[in-house]
């Protein structure tokens, strides 16, 4: 199957020609990458959770699409088996709940199904088939329009870009994490369709290797110019002055512009503070969450020991040795320099009012 890295996330497909309803859920397995480009297609529930949970989709906005497009599946699924509307709008409620479980920190989770709940309140005088391919293209319109976020981020995020800079990222937030052109990777896209070059340094991002595994494959598939570095070596990278900017996504940005995002983060903000390089999180509305006044208040997701223990199969600490794994931290709005989304580059503590 033709693959961009860019996209193809995650992506609806529809059972029948003719219409959006009923669907399966198409997810790029990223737990293969980068020995395997594969994909599931996700025909439950249960599959779309599993995917969730063990990071086959990952990336805050991934998650969201993913989780939507599930919910949507079980609605279609419902009226395909000939539910009546109240079954369907039965069969979109329970997916929800379920799916809402699957992680914690990012926001967009909780956004997406929020607005699948939504629409559902809002079209449920419909008939069922017609509720269900409301659905789905609620669901469909929540990938587009976050294609569209992410390029407008890369659009403002490229202005701060001139020609031979070089970015340092963390995790993945790219096109693997989004439904297209990602959030912290964004910009790099934009400016090297602007003729600029533009260098990243990638840290490969203990435990689960995101930085390795996802965001220098997806950079060199792109054709971009990628370092991989340890997470240890970003102190002596940015001490050699090697970057210009940091650019990192986040899984939910607080009212005061406290953002989370994958464990490690913090430690970068306060390094690149440290020597003078400015730190800039990445993020679409979607990612912002007016109800969580700061960042004490963002739950952060704890993983299993085994992923720090004996992640990839092979064993790198003593058996029974205890392990504390969070796998998201939180950067205070006093170390970021901006916030960029789709509406521009704020200071932290603006951009949730001046979001729009
Ligand atoms: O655990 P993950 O891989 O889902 O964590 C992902 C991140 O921390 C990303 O940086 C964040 O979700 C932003 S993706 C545009």
């Amino acid at each position: 199957m033709a693959f961009s890295p860019r996209a193809l996330s995650v992506e609806w497909v529809p059972e029948r020609p003719g219409g959006l309803w009923p669907g399966r859920v198409r997810i790029l397995d990223q737990t293969k990458l980068p020995a395997e480009v594969d994909f599931i297609d996700a025909t439950t529930t249960e599959q779309v959770w599993e995917a969730i949970r063990s990071l086959r989709v990952r990336g805050a906005p991934a998650i969201g699409i993913a989780a939507a497009m599930g919910a949507a599946m079980a609605a279609g699924q419902a009226a395909d088996r000939g539910a009546v509307t109240v079954g369907v709008l039965a069969a979109l409620a329970s997916a929800a709940d379920t799916l809402s479980t699957a992680r914690p920190t990012a926001v967009n989770l909780f956004w997406a199904l929020d607005r699948m709940r939504c629409a559902a309140r809002e079209n449920s005088a419909l008939a069922a088939t017609e509720l269900a391919e409301r659905l789905a293209a609620e669901a469909q319109a929540i990938r587009d329009e976050d294609a569209a976020m992410c390029r407008a981020i890369g659009e403002h995020g490229a202005t701060l870009l001139k020609d031979g800079d070089s970015v340092l990222t963390h995790c993945n937030a790219g096109g693997l994490a989004t439904a297209e052109f990602g959030t912290a990777l964004a910009p790099v896209y934009v400016a090297a369709e602007q003729g600029k070059r533009i260098s990243v340094y990638a840290d490969e991002t203990r435990p689960l290797l995101q930085g390795a595994r996802l965001t220098a494959w997806e950079l060199m598939h792109a054709g971009v110019d990628v370092t991989l570095i340890c997470d240890s070596m970003a102190a002596h990278v940015m001490k050699e002055r090697r970057v210009d900017v940091v650019f990192v996504g986040a899984d939910r940005i607080a009212a005061n512009g406290d953002a989370a995002n994958k464990i490690g983060t913090y430690g970068v903000a306060l390094l690149a503070r440290a020597h003078g390089i400015p730190f800039y999180v990445l993020a679409p509305t979607s990612t912002f969450d007016l109800a969580t006044p700061n960042g004490a208040a963002i739950p952060i997701e704890e993983r299993a020991a085994e992923e720090v223990t004996e992640g990839f199969g092979r064993r790198t600490a003593p058996g029974g040795v205890r392990v504390y794994s969070p796998a998201f931290d939180v950067t205070p709005a006093e170390i970021i320099t901006g916030i960029i989304c789709e509406k521009g580059i704020f200071p932290p503590k603006e951009a949730m009012v001046r979001r729009g």
